[in-house]
């Protein structure tokens, strides 16, 4: 979490850091600031909210220099004010440096090194800012050598120090960062897509590595300070989905992409209609006999996709299937092993927890296998193997075209698993690969058709205090994605609930006018959620289905219903979630929210 970019270039590069900062948003958007090398030193300018308000006073200030570092921020040590926000400076100012991720042990390196008056923010970066000036003896790269040996946790840096005026320094250890000879300079970033200029020459920074960018090239040292040799990398620069187009928030855009989503993704994945996943080395001995279970580990939606995913999974695959929180499996005494195939699902590629969980599982000798929409992200690169969904860019904080293209990835593994165990006929297969393939128009048919009814349904909740999800089964898992969506974006408590699992305690919250979501897809348990419906309803719950063209004619239950599109059992969650989707954004809207940006959330979620 936490944007950095730095520029050193021709011209001013104040106006290129405000750009790469206000590409970096999804990262974290609750304070802001940039340092810049001036003939009188380091100046810095900071402000609490979001870019444009520091945006609109630098207007005022006009300042200019052609060396300078940003950071945009997502607060964990301390709240998000002008004291907290990025950069941070030594005391003199000879330094100012921005930082992403988190230096656990800062509270120990602030009693060993200095007294308690010296600091002026509550973070955990300043400590590394004001050792940078007790550690300079005349040269930086050797500072960041020593201070950076004293961290525990992770940092990426930026770092300018006033005697060297020429110069961006940087740093990093398990947290994200580029360096980039451009055509107008030289970068360092937190994601290529923040530079906005011909990359020339891009260098990922590995695990303690440091750097000097100079305006028209970039040195590179060890951790011990010593210069080394670094190539260049082949990075692929995403910006095609950067603007809102026609539509007013990204949300909306990225749910209207997903048919094209899902699309792309499964063009990659079936071949002559058959799933081949190319690139993915699991031998057909291990999944037949080896194998003992799948694994899904993730977090947020990408979690709830995995749980979509085991009610395909053992079904299609004969095989048990687990589905893990990261942040707890991580902690967790895991029972994996070399015959558990480890799923590991991430939009960003870089969800701290879930990369820990997949060292984890790497390290206990499980096969693993990523789902990745972010090329080079660091799940991809450490994963065995790696499909990489194509959603595109997704820039709206709750994902939507992202999920729906892991849920077709993962439709996709489980049909390739279950021809690899025998598990499926041939026609099941086939049958199963058309309807995979008929998804997108599926997922476009139910969006234009889902639309009004779902808009008119937000109306109706909108002033709600709390609303319930419920399902069963898979729908369980897409009640869950529906609720978060409720949560993340209107900020509505919300619940899901297995439907069964109602009258075990849930029941007792259900007054008259609550409104219960009932997600209702499965064809096998439809009578048991209909009861499940009839009893929120007895208790003056206000019922609204969610169910698919089949099933529709069994209701009996809801006072209103919104109807997707027919599909195979397996695949029903892709359609039965864009209702919920939409039903969260017209409910954000009528509320007055900041849908792409919600408060207190962050699109990438590199702390644990
Ligand atoms: C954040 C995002 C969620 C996302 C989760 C996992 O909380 O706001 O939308 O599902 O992280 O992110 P990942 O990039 O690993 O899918």
């Amino acid at each position: 979490m936490c944007g950095i970019i730095g520029k050193n270039g021709v011209g001013n590069v104040v106006p290129d850091l405000i750009n790469g900062l206000k590409r970096l948003e999804y990262r974290g958007y609750d304070s802001s600031g940039i340092a810049i090398a001036t003939e009188n030193g380091l100046c810095r300018f900071r402000a609490a909210g979001r870019i444009e308000k520091m945006e609109r006073e630098l207007e005022k200030l006009r300042p200019e220099s052609r060396v300078g570092i940003g950071h945009t921020r997502w607060a964990t040590h301390g709240g998000p004010t002008e004291k907290n926000a990025h950069p941070h400076a030594s005391i003199g100012g000879r330094f100012m440096l921005v930082h992403n991720g988190i230096i656990e042990n800062a509270e120990e390196l602030k009693a060993a090194y200095f007294s308690s008056a010296s600091f002026s923010s509550q973070t955990d970066t300043e400590v590394a800012v004001q050792l940078m000036e007790k550690f300079y003896k005349g040269n930086p790269v050797k500072a960041i050598s020593s201070v950076c040996k004293l961290f525990k946790g992770s940092y990426a840096f930026g770092i300018l120090c006033a005697d060297f005026p020429d110069y961006i320094f940087s740093a990093a250890k398990s947290s994200p960062l580029v360096a980039v000879e451009g055509d107008s300079g030289c970068y360092i970033a937190s994601d290529i897509s923040a530079v906005d200029d011909s990359c020339c020459r891009v260098y990922r920074m590995k695990e303690g590595e440091i750097c000097r960018v100079g305006q028209k090239s970039i040195e590179f040292f060890n951790a011990e300070g010593e210069k080394t040799e670094k190539c260049p990398e082949c990075i692929s620069v995403d910006t095609e989905d950067m603007g809102k187009g026609a539509y007013e928030h990204y949300m909306i855009k990225e749910i209207m992409q997903q048919p094209e989503a899902v699309r792309r993704t499964l063009a990659e994945l079936i071949e002559g209609g058959r799933v081949l996943l190319p690139g993915i080395e699991l031998t057909d001995k291990f999944l037949k006999t080896e194998m003992e279970q799948v694994c899904i580990v993730a977090c947020g939606s990408a979690y709830h996709a995995g749980l979509v995913a085991k009610n395909v999974i053992e079904p299609v695959c004969k095989v048990p299937c687990r589905v893990e929180i990261a942040s707890e499996f991580r902690y967790s005494e895991p029972l994996v092993n070399e015959k558990t195939l480890a799923v590991f699902i991430s939009q960003s590629g870089e969800t701290a927890d879930t990369l820990a969980a997949l060292r984890l599982a790497k390290s206990m000798g499980a096969k693993v296998l990523s789902i990745v929409n972010v090329r080079e992200s660091a799940i991809g690169e450490e994963s065995d193997n790696t499909i990489y969904t194509k959603a595109g860019r997704e820039i709206a904080v709750a994902t939507t075209k992202a999920y729906s293209a892991q849920l077709a990835a993962l439709y996709a593994l489980s049909i390739f698993v279950g021809r690899k165990r025998g598990t499926l006929t041939e026609k099941r297969e086939r049958e199963l690969v058309g309807a995979l393939q008929e998804l997108p128009e599926k997922i476009t048919m139910t969006l234009e058709g889902v639309n009004e009814t779902v808009k008119a349904l937000a109306k109706e909740i909108f002033n709600s205090r709390d609303i319930f999800y419920i399902g069963r089964l898979g729908d369980f898992a897409t009640a869950s994605e529906g609720s978060l969506k409720m949560k993340e974006i209107c900020y509505i408590n919300s619940q899901a609930y297995a439907a069964g699992e109602l009258k075990h305690g849930t029941i007792s919250l259900i007054e008259n006018g609550t409104p219960v979501v009932a997600v209702s897809g499965s064809t096998a348990v439809f009578s048991k959620i209909q009861s499940n419906m009839a009893e929120v309803a007895a208790r003056g719950g206000r019922v609204f289905a969610v169910t698919d063209a089949a099933n529709r004619c069994r209701l009996t239950q809801a006072q209103s219903v919104v109807v997707v599109e027919n599909t195979a059992e397996e695949f029903k969650g892709s359609l039965l979630v864009l209702p919920l989707q939409l039903l969260s954004y017209y409910t954000a809207k009528l509320l007055g929210r900041d849908i792409d940006k919600p408060k207190n959330l962050a699109k990438s979620v590199t702390v644990e």
